[in-house]
């Protein structure tokens, strides 16, 4: 499968939080050649604009759901990472769109990674295709169950599941290596505020930062499983250098309660304020769980990967980085 070092890649959806941190492991890799694809329909131009400072990178204004601008950055592409999406609330604000993201979006890139004889595609995927997680431990095998999930929830689960439908109809009909890569919460640098449970930490961030005390919405009981966003970035080059094709869980493997995260967020931030307690009033809210148990044994036995930053020390690059973009007026 393509090596990093000396080959060319593109990154579809480069402006993102994931796609400028893949740009940035690329490029420290050995990369020859970086192309960064985005339409900015969401991402932003500051999260490369370090990236680009390196002659091997570049930038380039183009939409995947125009077939036609995918040929020229794929001719002679080793790889592909396909990032773009949309996430539950951009596909709640605009599902038609979102949808044509999600699907049209990924056949696209498939499509033509195929006609320009790309060596593999690396698909952004979900641990939203689960749906409600009921396996302890949730493995890659775990049903589909979207019984009393939201329409934000299932729209964008449903849809990630049909990106990867299409990726093995690729690699079983035309041989194109894939990796489908179901991601839980991401956070760090260039961090946006499209994620719920991530909005939450910045929101308490920003709290901490005016003097006001953290706000925690219930019990702070619910857990999540937050992966930092190097983590995610180095499975994402493992992927693409595995010779393996298929999906993986990419997680910390750990429950993280909201009275966790906040504790180490204060922690990071050097605080000693204590939290709030207030009422769930969240649109987009996630089903309520205390357990989810999100194996990452295939990816440690496939790709060699398991995640190396645990929250504390996650948070304290998050925070780091905040303060920096605080600094330069953009936070
Ligand atoms: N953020 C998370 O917590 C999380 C969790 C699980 C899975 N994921 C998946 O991982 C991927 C990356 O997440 P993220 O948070 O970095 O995303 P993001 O919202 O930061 O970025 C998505 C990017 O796709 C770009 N884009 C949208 N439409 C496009 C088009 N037509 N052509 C080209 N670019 C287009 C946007 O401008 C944006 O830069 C997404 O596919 C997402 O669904 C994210």
């Amino acid at each position: 499968m393509p090596a990093i070092n000396g080959n060319r890649f593109v990154v579809v959806g480069g402006a993102s939080l994931l796609g400028s941190n893949i740009g940035r492991r690329l490029l420290d890799a050995g990369a020859g050649e970086v192309i960064l694809m985005d339409n900015l329909a969401l991402g932003s131009a500051s999260a490369v604009e370090d990236l680009v400072t390196d002659e091997r990178c570049t930038f380039l204004r183009g939409d995947m759901l125009r077939m036609n601008e995918l040929h020229d950055p794929f001719e002679g592409a080793s790889g592909v990472f396909n990032v773009a999406g949309f996430l539950g609330g951009p596909m709640l604000a605009n599902p038609w769109m979102g949808l044509d993201v999600n699907v049209r979006g990924i056949q696209n890139v498939l499509e033509v990674a195929r006609v320009r004889g790309v060596g593999k595609v690396v698909f952004s995927s979900s641990i939203g295709v689960y749906g409600r997680i009921g396996d302890d431990p949730c493995t890659e095998n775990a049903p589909f169950d979207w019984n009393g999930l939201g329409p934000a929830l299932a729209l964008y689960s449903g849809s990630k599941i049909v990106g990867e439908g299409l990726c093995q109809l690729y690699h079983r009909q035309h041989g194109l290596a894939y990796a489908a890569l179901r991601y839980s919460n991401l956070y760090g640098e260039n961090q946006h505020k499209r994620a719920i449970d991530a909005t939450r930490i910045v929101n308490a961030w920003e709290r901490i930062r005016a003097g006001q005390s953290p706000v925690i919405e219930g019990d702070g009981t619910n857990v999540t499983d937050f992966v930092y966003i190097g983590d995610v970035a180095r499975a994402n080059l493992m992927a693409m250098e595995a010779d393996a094709s298929g999906a993986y869980n990419i997680a910390s493997g750990r429950d993280t309660s909201f009275n966790e995260l906040v504790a180490a967020l204060l922690k990071a931030c050097g605080s000693e304020l204590t939290p709030e307690y207030r009422a769930d009033d969240a649109k987009v809210a996630n089903p309520v769980v205390t357990r989810l148990g999100i194996s990452v044994e295939k990816a440690k036995a496939e790709l060699g990967w398991s995640p190396q930053v645990d929250i504390e020390e996650g948070m304290r690059r998050l925070v780091a980085w905040l303060d920096a973009e605080r600094a330069k007026g953009r936070a």
